[in-house]
Protein backbone atom coordinates (compact mmCIF):
# COMPACT_ATOMS: atom_id res chain seq x y z
CA UNK A 1 0.00 0.00 0.00
CA UNK A 2 1.16 3.71 -1.06
CA UNK A 3 2.82 5.47 2.18
CA UNK A 4 0.43 8.31 3.12
CA UNK A 5 3.44 10.27 3.64
CA UNK A 6 3.61 10.66 -0.35
CA UNK A 7 3.34 14.22 -1.92
CA UNK A 8 0.41 15.05 -3.54
CA UNK A 9 1.34 18.74 -5.13
CA UNK A 10 3.67 21.42 -4.53
CA UNK A 11 4.63 22.84 -0.93
CA UNK A 12 2.50 25.55 -0.37
CA UNK A 13 -0.30 24.84 -2.13
CA UNK A 14 -3.11 24.57 0.56
CA UNK A 15 -1.21 27.24 2.70
CA UNK A 16 -2.85 28.65 5.86
CA UNK A 17 -6.25 26.73 4.61
CA UNK A 18 -8.38 25.08 7.43
CA UNK A 19 -9.55 22.18 5.85
CA UNK A 20 -11.96 19.36 7.88
CA UNK A 21 -11.65 15.95 6.70
CA UNK A 22 -14.45 13.09 7.70
CA UNK A 23 -13.45 9.66 7.99
CA UNK A 24 -9.96 11.03 8.66
CA UNK A 25 -9.05 7.62 10.43
CA UNK A 26 -7.96 5.30 7.28
CA UNK A 27 -7.98 4.97 3.88
CA UNK A 28 -7.75 8.26 1.68
CA UNK A 29 -9.26 10.47 4.39
CA UNK A 30 -5.59 9.70 6.21
CA UNK A 31 -3.81 10.01 3.20
CA UNK A 32 -5.56 13.25 2.71
CA UNK A 33 -4.81 14.10 6.40
CA UNK A 34 -1.24 14.03 5.66
CA UNK A 35 -1.47 15.06 2.31
CA UNK A 36 -3.26 18.07 3.02
CA UNK A 37 -1.24 19.38 6.03
CA UNK A 38 2.30 18.72 4.03
CA UNK A 39 0.78 21.30 1.53
CA UNK A 40 0.14 23.85 4.18
CA UNK A 41 -3.95 23.54 5.59
CA UNK A 42 -4.40 23.14 8.99
CA UNK A 43 -6.51 20.48 9.14
CA UNK A 44 -9.16 18.85 11.02
CA UNK A 45 -9.49 15.19 11.36
CA UNK A 46 -13.06 13.58 12.53
CA UNK A 47 -14.27 10.21 12.57
CA UNK A 48 -15.73 7.63 14.98
CA UNK A 49 -12.50 6.54 16.32
CA UNK A 50 -11.48 9.60 17.92
CA UNK A 51 -8.67 8.08 19.58
CA UNK A 52 -7.36 6.91 15.95
CA UNK A 53 -7.74 10.52 14.19
CA UNK A 54 -5.83 12.17 17.28
CA UNK A 55 -3.36 9.96 17.40
CA UNK A 56 -3.04 10.63 13.60
CA UNK A 57 -3.38 14.74 14.29
CA UNK A 58 -0.50 14.08 16.72
CA UNK A 59 1.76 12.69 14.21
CA UNK A 60 1.06 15.56 11.58
CA UNK A 61 2.37 17.75 14.22
CA UNK A 62 5.45 16.07 15.44
CA UNK A 63 6.33 16.45 11.44
CA UNK A 64 5.38 20.37 11.83
CA UNK A 65 2.22 20.47 10.42
CA UNK A 66 -1.24 21.46 12.68
CA UNK A 67 -3.99 19.37 12.91
CA UNK A 68 -6.66 18.41 15.46
CA UNK A 69 -8.13 14.97 15.45
CA UNK A 70 -11.55 14.64 17.55
CA UNK A 71 -14.10 11.99 17.45
CA UNK A 72 -17.23 12.84 14.71
CA UNK A 73 -19.94 10.81 14.24
CA UNK A 74 -21.36 12.52 10.81
CA UNK A 75 -24.70 11.25 11.37
CA UNK A 76 -25.31 12.88 14.67
CA UNK A 77 -26.62 16.30 14.33
CA UNK A 78 -25.11 17.38 17.60
CA UNK A 79 -21.87 15.91 16.91
CA UNK A 80 -20.83 17.06 13.26
CA UNK A 81 -22.26 20.98 15.16
CA UNK A 82 -19.75 19.96 18.01
CA UNK A 83 -16.70 19.10 15.67
CA UNK A 84 -17.36 22.11 13.64
CA UNK A 85 -17.15 24.68 16.29
CA UNK A 86 -13.79 23.07 17.71
CA UNK A 87 -12.48 23.41 14.17
CA UNK A 88 -13.27 26.81 14.12
CA UNK A 89 -12.37 27.82 17.82
CA UNK A 90 -9.08 26.12 17.32
CA UNK A 91 -8.27 27.51 14.13
CA UNK A 92 -10.48 30.73 13.57
CA UNK A 93 -11.93 29.82 10.51
CA UNK A 94 -13.19 26.94 8.08
CA UNK A 95 -11.92 27.64 4.20
CA UNK A 96 -12.64 23.59 2.94
CA UNK A 97 -14.46 20.51 3.41
CA UNK A 98 -13.67 17.00 2.25
CA UNK A 99 -16.93 14.95 3.01
CA UNK A 100 -15.20 11.81 2.62
CA UNK A 101 -16.76 9.56 5.45
CA UNK A 102 -18.33 6.22 4.21
CA UNK A 103 -19.54 3.08 5.01
CA UNK A 104 -18.64 0.18 3.62
CA UNK A 105 -21.62 -2.51 2.45
CA UNK A 106 -22.22 -5.06 5.08
CA UNK A 107 -24.69 -6.86 2.78
CA UNK A 108 -24.20 -7.78 -0.84
CA UNK A 109 -27.06 -8.20 -3.50
CA UNK A 110 -29.83 -6.98 -5.60
CA UNK A 111 -32.42 -4.59 -3.66
CA UNK A 112 -34.58 -7.14 -2.48
CA UNK A 113 -32.25 -8.92 -0.95
CA UNK A 114 -31.08 -6.32 1.50
CA UNK A 115 -32.80 -5.78 5.07
CA UNK A 116 -33.96 -1.73 5.84
CA UNK A 117 -31.47 -1.70 8.02
CA UNK A 118 -28.34 -1.91 5.70
CA UNK A 119 -30.12 0.47 3.24
CA UNK A 120 -30.44 3.30 6.36
CA UNK A 121 -27.40 2.39 7.24
CA UNK A 122 -25.46 3.25 4.34
CA UNK A 123 -27.74 6.58 3.86
CA UNK A 124 -27.00 7.83 7.15
CA UNK A 125 -23.36 7.79 6.93
CA UNK A 126 -23.04 9.26 2.71
CA UNK A 127 -26.18 11.28 2.31
CA UNK A 128 -26.91 12.88 6.56
CA UNK A 129 -22.90 12.74 6.69
CA UNK A 130 -23.01 14.97 3.91
CA UNK A 131 -25.67 17.23 4.05
CA UNK A 132 -24.73 17.52 7.98
CA UNK A 133 -21.00 18.84 7.52
CA UNK A 134 -22.22 20.70 5.13
CA UNK A 135 -25.05 22.53 6.89
CA UNK A 136 -22.45 23.73 9.79
CA UNK A 137 -19.49 24.57 7.82
CA UNK A 138 -21.15 26.61 4.71
CA UNK A 139 -22.25 29.47 7.34
CA UNK A 140 -18.83 29.59 8.36
CA UNK A 141 -18.04 29.71 4.60
CA UNK A 142 -20.44 32.41 4.22
CA UNK A 143 -18.99 34.66 7.06
CA UNK A 144 -15.73 34.27 5.19
CA UNK A 145 -16.95 35.21 1.82
CA UNK A 146 -15.40 31.46 0.11
CA UNK A 147 -14.86 28.17 0.79
CA UNK A 148 -14.88 25.35 -1.11
CA UNK A 149 -16.52 21.59 -0.06
CA UNK A 150 -15.64 18.21 -1.91
CA UNK A 151 -17.55 15.44 -1.75
CA UNK A 152 -15.85 12.19 -2.35
CA UNK A 153 -18.15 10.18 -4.42
CA UNK A 154 -18.31 7.46 -6.33
CA UNK A 155 -18.86 6.13 -10.01
CA UNK A 156 -21.49 3.70 -9.05
CA UNK A 157 -23.45 6.74 -8.97
CA UNK A 158 -23.23 6.83 -12.62
CA UNK A 159 -22.76 3.45 -13.34
CA UNK A 160 -24.53 0.53 -10.93
CA UNK A 161 -22.84 -2.80 -10.26
CA UNK A 162 -25.96 -4.80 -9.12
CA UNK A 163 -24.71 -6.07 -5.62
CA UNK A 164 -24.93 -2.83 -3.88
CA UNK A 165 -27.88 -1.02 -4.16
CA UNK A 166 -27.78 1.35 -1.45
CA UNK A 167 -24.22 2.97 -2.20
CA UNK A 168 -25.46 3.27 -5.93
CA UNK A 169 -28.52 5.17 -4.50
CA UNK A 170 -26.93 6.68 -1.72
CA UNK A 171 -23.65 8.53 -4.22
CA UNK A 172 -26.35 9.42 -6.61
CA UNK A 173 -27.79 11.67 -4.05
CA UNK A 174 -24.41 13.29 -3.55
CA UNK A 175 -24.39 13.95 -7.19
CA UNK A 176 -27.66 16.21 -6.63
CA UNK A 177 -26.83 17.28 -3.56
CA UNK A 178 -23.20 18.92 -5.12
CA UNK A 179 -25.26 20.43 -7.95
CA UNK A 180 -27.95 21.83 -5.33
CA UNK A 181 -24.84 23.35 -3.10
CA UNK A 182 -23.18 24.74 -6.25
CA UNK A 183 -26.34 25.97 -7.72
CA UNK A 184 -27.35 27.80 -3.98
CA UNK A 185 -23.76 29.23 -2.83
CA UNK A 186 -21.48 29.74 -6.33
CA UNK A 187 -22.72 33.08 -5.74
CA UNK A 188 -21.00 33.46 -2.13
CA UNK A 189 -17.80 31.53 -3.66
CA UNK A 190 -18.50 28.80 -2.53
CA UNK A 191 -17.74 25.96 -4.76
CA UNK A 192 -18.77 22.66 -4.20
CA UNK A 193 -17.63 19.68 -6.61
CA UNK A 194 -17.56 15.58 -6.25
CA UNK A 195 -15.36 13.19 -6.92
CA UNK A 196 -16.93 10.42 -8.34
CA UNK A 197 -14.37 7.79 -7.40
CA UNK A 198 -13.37 4.17 -8.71
CA UNK A 199 -11.84 1.20 -7.14
CA UNK A 200 -8.99 2.78 -4.73
CA UNK A 201 -6.89 -0.07 -3.05
CA UNK A 202 -7.33 0.81 0.43
CA UNK A 203 -8.08 -1.62 3.14
CA UNK A 204 -7.62 -5.37 2.51
CA UNK A 205 -11.09 -5.85 1.95
CA UNK A 206 -10.98 -3.67 -1.31
CA UNK A 207 -7.86 -5.18 -2.27
CA UNK A 208 -9.09 -9.00 -1.64
CA UNK A 209 -11.98 -7.28 -4.29
CA UNK A 210 -9.17 -6.40 -6.79
CA UNK A 211 -7.66 -9.67 -6.80
CA UNK A 212 -11.12 -11.27 -7.54
CA UNK A 213 -11.60 -8.65 -10.46
CA UNK A 214 -7.93 -8.74 -11.43
CA UNK A 215 -9.01 -9.64 -15.14
CA UNK A 216 -12.08 -8.09 -15.97
CA UNK A 217 -10.24 -4.93 -14.67
CA UNK A 218 -8.48 -5.13 -17.87
CA UNK A 219 -11.33 -3.71 -19.87
CA UNK A 220 -13.32 -1.95 -17.80
CA UNK A 221 -11.11 0.24 -16.58
CA UNK A 222 -8.93 1.65 -19.61
CA UNK A 223 -5.46 2.53 -17.68
CA UNK A 224 -6.07 -1.44 -16.29
CA UNK A 225 -4.95 -0.46 -12.42
CA UNK A 226 -6.62 0.08 -9.79
CA UNK A 227 -6.55 3.60 -7.88
CA UNK A 228 -4.48 4.60 -4.68
CA UNK A 229 -5.65 7.18 -2.10
CA UNK A 230 -2.85 9.46 -3.40
CA UNK A 231 -4.76 9.89 -6.23
CA UNK A 232 -7.77 10.67 -5.42
CA UNK A 233 -6.27 13.41 -2.38
CA UNK A 234 -4.51 15.33 -5.35
CA UNK A 235 -7.57 15.64 -7.00
CA UNK A 236 -9.47 17.13 -3.96
CA UNK A 237 -6.80 19.07 -2.78
CA UNK A 238 -6.89 20.84 -5.87
CA UNK A 239 -10.57 20.97 -5.78
CA UNK A 240 -9.63 22.99 -2.52
CA UNK A 241 -7.14 25.08 -3.34
CA UNK A 242 -7.24 28.02 -5.33
CA UNK A 243 -6.04 26.76 -8.81
CA UNK A 244 -9.63 25.54 -9.26
CA UNK A 245 -11.16 29.07 -8.79
CA UNK A 246 -14.17 28.74 -11.35
CA UNK A 247 -14.96 24.92 -10.66
CA UNK A 248 -17.84 24.89 -9.08
CA UNK A 249 -21.06 21.54 -9.66
CA UNK A 250 -18.54 19.81 -11.29
CA UNK A 251 -18.98 15.43 -10.76
CA UNK A 252 -15.04 14.59 -11.94
CA UNK A 253 -13.95 10.96 -12.83
CA UNK A 254 -10.68 9.71 -10.99
CA UNK A 255 -11.55 6.12 -12.23
CA UNK A 256 -8.37 5.69 -14.43
CA UNK A 257 -11.11 6.03 -17.83
CA UNK A 258 -13.48 3.48 -16.12
CA UNK A 259 -16.73 6.07 -17.24
CA UNK A 260 -15.36 7.11 -20.05
CA UNK A 261 -15.20 3.16 -22.05
CA UNK A 262 -13.56 0.16 -22.09
CA UNK A 263 -10.38 -1.26 -22.84
CA UNK A 264 -10.82 -3.47 -26.09
CA UNK A 265 -7.69 -5.08 -27.97
N1 LIG B 1 -12.14 2.80 -1.69
C1 LIG B 1 -12.83 2.80 -2.83
O1 LIG B 1 -12.62 1.95 -3.73
C2 LIG B 1 -13.88 3.85 -3.09
C3 LIG B 1 -14.56 3.79 -4.30
C4 LIG B 1 -15.52 4.74 -4.57
C5 LIG B 1 -15.80 5.74 -3.65
N2 LIG B 1 -15.12 5.78 -2.48
C6 LIG B 1 -15.50 6.88 -1.57
O2 LIG B 1 -14.39 7.31 -0.84
C7 LIG B 1 -14.71 7.46 0.54
C8 LIG B 1 -13.55 6.97 1.38
O3 LIG B 1 -13.24 5.66 0.94
P1 LIG B 1 -12.28 4.72 1.76
O4 LIG B 1 -12.16 3.47 0.98
O5 LIG B 1 -11.08 5.44 2.20
O6 LIG B 1 -13.21 4.42 3.04
P2 LIG B 1 -12.96 3.47 4.28
O7 LIG B 1 -11.58 2.90 4.26
O8 LIG B 1 -14.13 2.55 4.38
O9 LIG B 1 -13.03 4.52 5.49
C9 LIG B 1 -14.23 5.12 5.80
C10 LIG B 1 -13.94 6.23 6.80
O10 LIG B 1 -15.19 6.78 7.19
C11 LIG B 1 -15.24 6.83 8.62
N3 LIG B 1 -16.62 6.74 9.05
C12 LIG B 1 -17.50 5.72 8.87
N4 LIG B 1 -18.67 6.00 9.45
C13 LIG B 1 -18.54 7.24 9.99
C14 LIG B 1 -19.40 8.08 10.74
N5 LIG B 1 -20.66 7.72 11.04
N6 LIG B 1 -18.94 9.28 11.16
C15 LIG B 1 -17.66 9.66 10.88
N7 LIG B 1 -16.79 8.91 10.18
C16 LIG B 1 -17.24 7.71 9.75
C17 LIG B 1 -14.36 5.69 9.07
O11 LIG B 1 -13.80 5.91 10.33
P3 LIG B 1 -14.42 5.35 11.72
O12 LIG B 1 -14.70 3.89 11.50
O13 LIG B 1 -13.30 5.61 12.70
O14 LIG B 1 -15.62 6.16 11.97
C18 LIG B 1 -13.25 5.75 8.04
O15 LIG B 1 -12.27 6.69 8.42
C19 LIG B 1 -15.98 6.67 0.77
O16 LIG B 1 -16.85 7.45 1.50
C20 LIG B 1 -16.55 6.41 -0.60
O17 LIG B 1 -17.68 7.21 -0.79
C21 LIG B 1 -14.18 4.86 -2.17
Amino acid sequence: MPSPHAAIAPPGYLAGKVIIITGASQGIGLVSAHGFAALGAKVALGARRGEVVEAVAAEIKAAGGKAIGAALDVTEEASVAAFVDKTVSRFGRLDGLFNNAGRDPQEHGGLADISLDEWKAVHAVKIDGTFLCSKYAIPHMLKAGKGSIVNNGSVVSERAPSMVPAPSASQSAITGMTRSMAAAYGHANIRTNMLATGLILTTERVEGYYKDQHDRMKSWCPMQRPGTSEDVAQAAAWLLSDYSSFINGAIIPVDGGHLAGEYRA
